[in-house]
C-alpha cells in the first residue's frame, strides 16, 4: 500500500535554497578547488544538485557508511562498507549530507576523515534535524532545519522508497 505523502518543503523552495548554499561555497573557497564527499546512498541528490550551482572546480567521491544494529537506538558504531576512491590528504573537503538526525553518523564520519589530514574539512547538510540530536556536531552549510518528522524525498527514502520526490515529504499517519 502506498503512503499519504504531505509537502513539508516544495520544489521551488529546495532549489532555490540549494542554489544559494552553491553561491556562498562558491565565495567561501573562492581561488580553491573543491573535494565533495557524499555518503550514500541519500547524500547522492543532494551533492549532484548542490554541484551544479557551485563555480568553483569540484572533484566528488563517495562513501558508504552505516549505523550498525538497532536503528532506534544509537551505539555509536558506524560502518564503512564503501571507502573513498581517492586520497583527501590536504584537500579541501566538504562532506554532503542529505539530514542530520542524531548526529551518530557524520560524528563518526568527521572524526575518521580527520585523521587523513584533509588540509580543511566541513560539513553541508540540506536537512537538520536538532531535537533529535545526540552528538555535538557543527554544521557549516545547511539548507532547512524541520521538526521531529520523519521526511522523504531528495535522496531521503522510506524502506528505499521516494528518495527520487523532487520536494520534502513527510509520511502522514494514517
Ligand atoms: P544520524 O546518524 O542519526 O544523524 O542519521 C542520519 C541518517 O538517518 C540519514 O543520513 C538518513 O539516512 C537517516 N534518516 C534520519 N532521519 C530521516 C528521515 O526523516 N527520513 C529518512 N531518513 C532519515
Ligand atoms: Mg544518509
Amino acid at each position: 500500500m502506498g503512503e499519504n505523502i504531505k509537502i513539508l518543503i516544495d520544489e521551488e523552495t529546495v532549489t532555490k535554497k540549494i542554489k544559494e548554499l552553491g553561491a556562498r561555497i562558491s565565495k567561501d573557497y573562492a581561488g580553491k578547488e573543491l573535494e565533495l564527499i557524499c555518503v550514500l546512498k541519500g547524500g547522492v541528490y543532494f551533492l549532484v544538485e548542490l554541484s551544479k550551482y557551485i563555480t568553483i572546480p569540484v572533484v566528488v567521491d563517495f562513501m558508504v557508511a552505516s549505523s550498525y544494529g538497532d536503528k532506534t537506538y544509537s551505539s555509536g558504531k558506524v560502518r564503512i562498507s564503501k571507502d573513498l576512491a581517492e586520497d583527501i590528504k590536504g584537500k579541501d573537503v566538504l562532506i554532503v549530507e542529505d539530514i542530520i538526525d542524531s548526529g551518530n553518523t557524520l560524528n563518526y564520519l568527521t572524526r575518521e576523515l580527520a585523521t587523513r589530514e584533509p588540509a580543511s574539512l566541513k560539513v553541508a547538510t540540506l536537512l537538520d534535524k536538532p531535537q533529535r540530536r545526540e552528538f555535538d556536531i557543527k554544521v557549516d552549510y545547511e539548507g532547512f532545519k524541520i521538526p521531529d518528522l520523519f521526511v522523504v524525498g531528495c535522496g531521503l527514502d522510506y524502506a528505499q522508497k521516494y528518495r527520487n520526490l523532487p520536494f520534502i515529504g513527510y509520511i502522514e499517519a494514517q
